[in-house]
């Protein structure tokens, strides 16, 4: 044993003595105390990264670049003194150092997006792009989910002209802040641009839902916002538009029947586009409560009250302003118990058109088929949203938590009483031929 090493208690006792001063030279915002703390507790990286951090702070950069490279030298560098040292070097302009230590200190300790997200900024400040791409890809790998650090990285990508990297932290915050329309508007565009996104890693596409058709429409921004309507999403607007601009005049529908509205944005089109000529009476059916989807820790969470709040005044908003008489009659319950109401009620074969869009879960939206397919007339369409969504799930896809089997499961126990209207697949129709 080496006699000149210091023993423990005069290790502890040096400590103590290096933290005091230094916390006078934080006190007094005196460099000469900082640099004395540093002798005297050289040992120790987080004194002397406190004393370069105070140094700096004080307006001596090269001191405090001086302190950590000694320090560097004399113990052998921990993780924390290698991140404290990268910071420093880049303060100093020195990305290639920011880069070594930084790196280091990655290997040593096990990174975290933090990191991640710094080694990718110092790689965008060196001119080298692939390693960028690599970090940030490394970033989002390591669930990298602050929104200040989400936002510099969008920003700094789209600075270096990487739309494709940018829209991945934007759609990052997308998944946590659905309402925010002003990030839709920046998103919407990328996610066009970009898909399928072939340059990000599967996994990260997949989490993301990057390769989804539901996400553009989840981020399209919904023309609702510009015709005076309140909606928070682009569901219909992306999903559903385009094909029933071309099908509801050809239905032609005076009684609707809708499972699901959460905002009113299909209601209101409806509305919008039949009782300019004619009048219709609407059934709208909804928990308010939201899908497991919408709960606080789903992957779409929704305050349902304030959903609840502008459904109603963007009914009134569309039922206001039309020309024509709207009947609306609002069923607040879940659709298998609204729906046998309706057929106690003798509404069989009532319906001339019925919008399917409420639980997502295979076994609510196989009972709302067959219970809709009884209020329907004949001649009359059922349209299934979210025929192809699958719930983006932290273990990939659950095969019955989406509507898909049991959609596929009615067409085909009702093969012989209804025909499939061809139309782009996202969404599913079908007319009843006969009871
Ligand atoms: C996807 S949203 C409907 C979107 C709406 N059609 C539109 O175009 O904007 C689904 C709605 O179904 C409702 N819902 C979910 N499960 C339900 C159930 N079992 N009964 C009634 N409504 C339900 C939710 O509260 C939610 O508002």
């Amino acid at each position: 044993m080496n006699s000149s090493a210091p023993s423990f208690s005069e290790q502890i006792l040096a400590a103590e003595a290096a933290a005091t001063t230094l916390a006078t030279a934080q006190r007094e915002a005196s460099s000469d105390l900082a640099k004395a703390a540093a002798a005297q507790g050289r040992h120790y990286p987080q004194i002397i990264i406190e004393a370069a951090d105070l140094l700096r702070r004080l307006g001596e950069p090269e001191a405090a670049l001086d302190l950590m490279g000694e320090g560097v030298e004399l113990d052998g560098p921990t993780a924390p003194f290698q991140q404290a040292y990268s910071r420093h070097c880049r303060e100093a302009g020195d990305l290639d150092g920011a880069r070594q230590w930084l790196r280091g200190s990655m290997l040593r300790a096990r990174p975290n997006a933090g990191m991640a997200l710094a080694l990718c900024e110092i790689e965008l400040g060196r001119g080298d792009q692939a390693a960028a791409d690599e970090a940030l890809e490394l970033a989002i790998q390591l669930r990298w989910i602050d929104a200040p650090a989400l936002r510099y990285a969008a920003d700094r990508l789209t600075a270096a002209g990487r739309g494709d990297l940018a829209a991945i932290p934007l759609m990052m915050m997308h998944l946590r802040a659905k309402g925010d329309l002003s990030l839709r508007r920046e998103l919407a565009p990328l996610l066009q641009a970009h898909a399928p996104f072939e340059r990000v890693p599967e996994a990260v596409r997949s989490r993301l839902g990057l390769a989804d058709p539901a996400t553009l429409a989840d981020v399209a921004v919904p023309a609702g916002s510009d015709s005076g309507h309140q909606f928070t999403n682009g569901w219909f607007q992306g999903a559903a538009k385009s094909v029933w601009d071309d099908l509801v005049p050809q239905i032609d529908p005076t009684r609707i029947l809708e499972i699901g509205s959460f905002e009113g944005a299909s209601s209101c089109y409806l509305i919008d586009t039949l009782a300019t000529r004619k009048d219709i009476e609407i059934h709208c059916i909804d928990t308010w409560e939201g899908g497991v989807e919408n709960a606080a820790d789903g992957w779409s969470p929704a305050n349902m009250s304030d959903v609840e709040q502008r459904f109603l005044d963007n009914i009134r908003l569309s039922v206001d302003r039309a020309p024509h008489k709207v009947d609306v009659h609002l069923h607040k319950g879940r659709s298998d118990l609204a729906l046998c109401k309706l057929l106690a009620e003798g509404r069989q074969g009532y319906f001339d058109f019925i919008y399917v869009d409420g639980s997502h879960q295979a076994p609510d939206v196989l009972c709302d088929a067959v219970l809709a397919f009884r209020l329907l007339r004949e001649n009359g369409v059922i349209a299934f949203d979210d025929y192809l969504w699958k719930e983006p799930l932290p273990y990939g896809v659950d095969p019955i938590r989406c509507p898909k089997p049991a959609i596929d499961a009615f067409t085909n126990l009702y093969c012989r009483k209804i025909s499939i209207i061809s139309a782009p697949l996202y969404q599913l129709y079908v007319r009843k031929l006969c009871e």
